[in-house]
């Protein structure tokens, strides 16, 4: 909404975080809602884009109209203004007003319009962007939908989206993840005769078995979700999987035909890039699943068919929990893949309560974070699985803390990270035994020869890894399933960066918790 507001770090007085003060940089009039007129005849609050605001901007200088911001909204504020003096209707309503205007406007977006012409009404409209109502149910309200062709009722516990008893969403988030994976496998993952019911997939499997290719579809962590769960998904739907960034994934033009699978992975299932794909990929006729948290959201409406992630707002852990139960439906009725199945569904069933192992580990983490958190950078690596998790650790870091770091495959460093690694650059290596335990041994020699000491994250019980070596010990789960335990000392670690470092968690600068524009 304030896509000229940059919100910058809160900045302390004599560290009494009390005298914090948020400051803004930017022009303060670009900030929303915007009027029309020093008298604000009409007030609008806009999410999105309007593509000719340049064009209307011209017109309605031409007529005499005094721009003071530089947003495309001022021209869509003047404009209702201009519309409302010049209409002679004296029976003119709000919404008729509305309606005139949004005919001018070309774009994708979502608009609330207040008018001291128009007292005790609010109008809203949207095109492309979506538009969330909140109606307190204790106050009488009436709330009326012109020429809505989807409206999806949303019924929230307000406990859901409040903090209880943590000082942040963030710390929230992290802590209900037993729970948040119980209720992804809710109904859904049967443990007594190692079968799964994706109930949104059903009729559309035989199409998914046969076809060519998938490709998974994703921006930022819900992409690291993809990265995570490729091997085990072509290991066992054979399949060949290709992973995209959504913007690259359109900015390339890729060729996509009607006999692809195109899975779409979102948390928001408002993210601008993935639903561009999306769109990209419906109009050449393949299939669209949808693997998205937000009931009703974009994306699952405009997919094909899909599974809700179902996790409350929390996506990392969950969406690839729901991509690797998918996988396993692929390969319900292969016998040769029996055992590996039962393997991975015990590991499944085991995991709420290895999180909660996991997340004793925050005081010792919280000492960890104080000893890297003078330090500009910090490297992660990691191999196979451990990949993904070290991308995602690695973007937690520098999107909370605003510390630089880096999620490193550990096969390459040779071909031209090494250089970077000397004794004063920490490194975190994760080494949790898998069959690329070896391979990860050898990248860990290479860097303590250049005198780094590395801290290890690694399975509980490990003797390989050498004494006086600092260690993270997590419990040990079938391979691909590790690095949903291995990822939390890294949220962990990346919060208590950020609460050092004074950065609010919750709010990180210059970012917006869905990224509704391209
Ligand atoms: C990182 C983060 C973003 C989102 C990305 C995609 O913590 O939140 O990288 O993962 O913007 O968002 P969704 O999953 O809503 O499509």
């Amino acid at each position: 909404m304030h896509r000229d507001e940059k919100r910058l770090a809160v900045e302390g007085n004599g560290g009494d975080r009390r005298e914090m003060q948020v400051k803004w940089q930017g022009r303060r009039e670009n900030c929303h809602p915007i009027r029309s007129d020093p008298e604000s005849d009409f007030v609008v609050v806009h999410n999105g884009i309007v593509t000719n605001s340049a064009e209307l901007r011209l017109v309605l200088q031409k007529r005499g109209y005094k721009f003071a911001t530089e947003t495309d909204t001022e021209a869509v504020a003047i404009l209702t203004k201009y519309v409302f003096d010049s209409h002679q209707d004296k029976e003119l309503t709000f919404t008729g007003l509305i309606k005139a205007v949004l005919k001018e406007l070309e774009g994708s977006f979502a608009f609330v319009f207040k008018s001291h012409h128009f007292p005790n009404e609010v109008v809203t409209a949207r095109r492309g962007s979506p538009l969330l109502i909140g109606v307190k149910t204790d106050k009488k309200l009436k709330v009326d939908f012109v020429d809505a062709h989807t409206i999806e009722t949303l019924e929230l516990e307000i406990a859901a989206i409040m903090k209880g008893k943590f000082d942040t969403f963030m710390q929230k988030e992290i802590y209900e993840q037993p729970e948040s994976v119980v209720n992804t496998m809710r109904g859904r993952v049967h443990f007594d005769d190692s079968k799964i019911t994706l109930g949104g997939l059903r009729a559309y499997l035989p199409i998914m078995r046969r076809c060519r290719r998938m490709v998974f579809i994703a921006c930022g962590t819900s992409y690291h979700s993809c990265l995570a769960t490729r091997a085990i998904f072509e290991e066992l739907a054979e399949i060949p999987v290709s992973v995209e960034l959504a913007g690259d994934f359109l900015d390339r033009k890729t060729p996509i035909f009607r006999d692809d699978v195109v899975v779409f992975l979102s948390q928001s299932g408002e993210t601008a890039d993935t639903i561009l794909a999306l769109r990209y990929c419906l109009e050449r006729g393949a299939l669209c699943v949808g693997v998205v948290n937000t009931v009703g959201s974009t994306l699952s409406r405009e997919t094909h068919c899909g599974v809700h992630i179902n996790a409350g707002p929390e996506v990392g852990v969950a969406s690839t929990k729901v991509t690797v139960m998918i996988a396993l439906q692929l390969s319900e009725d292969r016998i040769s893949f029996m055992e590996r199945r039962n393997q991975i569904i015990a590991g499944l069933h085991a995991l709420p309560g290895q999180i909660k192992k996991v997340l004793e580990l925050d005081a010792s983490l919280q000492q960890l974070a104080a000893t890297v958190s003078e330090n500009k950078s910090l490297l992660l690596m990691g191999r196979g699985y451990q990949y993904a998790t070290c991308l995602e650790g690695a973007l937690k870091i520098k999107e909370i803390s605003y510390m630089h770091s880096e999620g490193i495959l550990a096969g390459e460093l040779k071909h031209g990270p090494l250089a970077l690694v000397d004794e004063n650059m920490p490194v975190i290596i994760i080494m949790t035994q898998d069959s690329l335990y070896p391979k990860v041994q050898s990248a860990f020699a290479q860097i303590t020869a250049r005198k780094a000491q590395p801290i290890v994250i690694c399975n509980e019980g490990d003797e390989g890894i050498p004494a006086g070596v600092k260690t993270v010990r997590v419990p040990k789960t079938v391979d691909c399933l590790q690095g949903l335990l291995n990822i939390i000392p890294l949220q962990i670690l990346s919060y208590h960066l950020a609460v050092k470092n004074g950065c609010d968690v919750d709010f990180p600068r210059n970012l917006a918790k869905s990224v509704t524009v391209e």
